[in-house]
């Protein structure tokens, strides 16, 4: 029974989605980035900007640039805010970002 109990119990957890990401396209960096990075709050890169990334990408790599935005820098918060976003989603958010042209 109480096996039983806990199987049931993870398959609900399992389809509630609580280890898969939360996020449709797009959403992560409309509700957390853009506010920022869409015009260059505090110098920020700004999203699709082919200047501004690649002066980045000059100096680092894409995954360079992508830990360190995760671990956060200087005035770049720690995951952008997104404290729900796994490295994943962060990473897809910063791939939506960066100009069509530099991605890696
Ligand atoms: C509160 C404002 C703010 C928010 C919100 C924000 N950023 Fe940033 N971000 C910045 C600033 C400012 C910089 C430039 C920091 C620097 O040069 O030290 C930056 C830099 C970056 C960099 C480059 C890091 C580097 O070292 O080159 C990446 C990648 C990045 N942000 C990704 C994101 C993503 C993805 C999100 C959304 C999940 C996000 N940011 C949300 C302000 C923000």
């Amino acid at each position: 029974m109480m096996r039983q109990c806990s199987k049931i119990f993870l398959l609900l957890l399992l389809s509630s989605g609580v280890f898969a990401t939360e996020f449709a396209p797009g959403e992560v960096v409309q509700r957390f980035c853009a506010s920022c990075h869409a015009r260059g709050i505090a110098g920020a890169p700004r999203s699709g900007d082919v200047s501004d990334w690649s002066a980045r990408l000059a100096q680092h790599s894409f995954d360079e640039i992508a830990e360190r935005g995760w671990q956060g820098s200087r005035r770049m918060p720690p995951k952008g805010y997104c404290q729900r976003c796994s490295y994943d989603d962060f990473v897809a958010a910063l791939e939506e970002m960066l100009p069509q042209q530099l991605l890696p």
